[in-house]
C-alpha cells in the first residue's frame, strides 16, 4: 500500500535527509538499523499489535456523521482517533517509539509537545514500559493545555518549560534536540511528528500507517467502497500521513492536507507550510520552511498549538510536489466554528487541530455535492475546551 520510501540517505525525492553532527548520524543510523530489524520480528509486532488492540482500544471506529452530512449535502464520515487513549493518534507511534528505546537498551524517552498530546502520549507509554520521561514544552502552550500537563506529571514524567522566542512548538523542538544531542548514549528521541533528520519520519510514519490501512478496510467492509476524499490536518503531518498512507495508491480518492491559516496569510501569522514556505533546513531535515527573504526561520503560529509548526514532514513535500496530495488552509476562526458545529451537531467535540479538517469538509460542501468525505478526527477536544470558553464563548 504504501511504497513511496525514503532513499538510502532519507529523502523523498528533494526532501528529508540528516543534516546533522557526525556522532549523532552514527546513533540515528543505529536506530535505523534496529528499527528495520524490529519490524521484522515476530514477537514485537505481536507485542505492539495487542496493547494497540487492548490498551489504546484500536481499530478507531469509522462514524457516518448524520446529522453533519444532512447540513452540508455530503456523506461525512470520521476516522474516530479522538476515541484512541490518552485522546489522539499520538499514542500510536509513541508505544512504537517507546517499545524501539527499550529493546535498544535505553532508560530515557525525550520528546517535545504542543498541544500536549504527544507528550501525553509518551509519557503513558513510558509510564507503561518504565523508561523515565522527559518532556520539553513552551511556556505559552502549557498555559493553553493546563489539564494535559497535569496528566504527564501525574504519569511521572518531567515537564520542562521551554520559555525563549514564542514559547511554542519549534522552540520545543530545538531544546528537547539540544537535551538528545547531550544524551544520546542513554536516552531516545521519541519525536512527535513525521519531522527531523532520518530515520525519525520514516519511524513515525510507520506507527502511524495503522490509520489508513485500517480505514481504507473499514471504508470498504462497512461503508460499501472508497471515499472521494480524504481530509487531515497538518502539523508536522503525522496524522495526516497515517491515513493517507491508506489510500495513496487508490486512483480515484483525492487526498487533502489541511494547514493551519491561523490569522492571515502573512508569514508570522499563520503555520502554513507548504502554502507559504520555500525550501530550508529544519531541526536536521529539509522541507518547506516558514522564512523571511534572508533564510530566516519565521514565528509560526496557530490558534491549535499542536499545528503551530514552521516545517513540515518530507513526505508531505513530496507529495505535494508530485501532486499526490493537495493541500489547503484553514484559518483560526473557521476552525473554531467547527469546533462548535461538530460538537452541536453530532455530539462530538474535536481537538482543534482537527477541528481544521471538519472545517475544510464544511468548506468544501459549499463546492460539492453527494460525495464521501473522509475526515481524520485526530484527536479529542477536553485540552480545548478552557481555553475556547474563555476566549471564544458562544451561546
Ligand atoms: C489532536 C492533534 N491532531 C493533530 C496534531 C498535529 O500533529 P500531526 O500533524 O503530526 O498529526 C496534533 C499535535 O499535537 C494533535 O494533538
Amino acid at each position: 500500500m504504501n511504497n513511496i520510501k525514503p532513499d538510502k540517505n532519507g529523502f523523498f525525492g528533494n526532501y528529508g535527509g540528516q543534516f546533522i553532527e557526525e556522532d549523532l548520524k552514527n546513533e540515528l543510523n543505529k536506530i535505523e538499523k534496529e528499527f528495520l530489524e524490529i519490524i521484522q520480528d515476530k514477537s514485537f509486532l505481536d507485542e505492539l499489535d495487542y496493547l494497540m488492540k487492548n490498551f489504546v482500544g484500536r481499530p478507531s471506529p469509522i462514524y457516518f456523521a448524520k446529522n453533519l452530512s444532512t447540513k452540508l449535502g455530503n456523506k461525512i464520515y470520521l476516522k474516530r482517533e479522538d476515541l484512541n487513549h490518552t485522546g489522539a493518534h499520538k499514542i500510536n507511534h509513541c508505544l512504537g517509539e517507546a517499545l524501539l528505546a527499550k529493546k535498544m537498551g535505553k532508560t530515557k524517552v525525550i520528546g517535545e509537545t504542543g498541544a500536549g498530546q504527544h507528550g501525553l502520549a509518551l509519557a503513558t507509554a513510558s509510564a507503561l514500559l518504565g523508561l523515565q520521561c522527559d518532556i520539553y514544552m513552551g511556556e505559552t502552550d502549557i498555559e493553553k493545555a493546563k489539564t494535559n500537563v497535569d496528566k504527564m506529571k501525574l504519569l511521572g514524567a518531567n515537564v520542562i518549560p521551554v520559555s525563549h522566542g514564542t514559547k511554542s512548538l519549534k522552540e520545543a523542538v530545538d531544546a528537547a534536540l539540544t537535551a538528545y544531542k547531550n544524551d544520546f548514549k542513554n536516552s531516545f528521541y521519541a519525536i512527535g511528528s513525521v519531522v527531523g533528520p532520518h530515520p525519525f519520519p520514516m519511524i513515525v510514519e510507520y506507527f502511524q500507517t495503522r490509520i489508513g490501512v485500517d480505514a481504507n478496510k473499514q471504508m470498504k467492509e462497512q461503508y460499501d467502497g472508497l471515499p472521494d476524499y480524504v481530509v487531515a490536518c497538518v502539523g508536522g503531518g503525522s496524522n495526516a500521513i497515517g491515513i493517507f498512507n491508506g489510500f495513496v495508491h487508490e486512483q480515484d480518492v483525492q487526498l487533502i492536507g489541511v494547514e493551519p491559516l491561523g490569522k492571515s496569510e502573512k508569514i508570522g501569522e499563520n503555520a502554513a507550510s507548504i502554502s507559504f514556505g520555500k525550501d530550508g533546513i529544519l531541526h536536521g531535515f529539509k522541507c518547506k520552511v516558514l522564512q523571511d527573504e534572508n533564510g530566516n526561520v519565521m514565528d509560526a503560529y496557530s490558534v491549535a498549538c499542536g499545528l503551530d509548526y514552521p516545517g513540515i514532514g518530507p513526505k508531505h513535500c513530496y507529495l505535494n510536489e508530485n501532486k499526490l496530495a493537495k493541500y489547503e488552509t484553514i484559518g483560526d476562526l473557521e476552525a473554531i466554528d467547527a469546533f462548535y458545529e461538530l460538537s452541536k451537531t453530532e455530539g462530538i467535540i474535536p481537538a482543534l487541530e482537527s477541528s481544521h479538517a471538519v472545517a475544510y469538509a464544511i468548506k468544501l460542501s459549499k463546492e460539492v455535492k453527494d460525495k464521501r468525505i473522509l475526515v481524520n478526527l485526530s484527536g479529542r477536544g477536553d485540552k480545548d475546551i478552557n481555553f475556547i470558553m474563555e476566549n471564544y464563548p458562544k451561546n
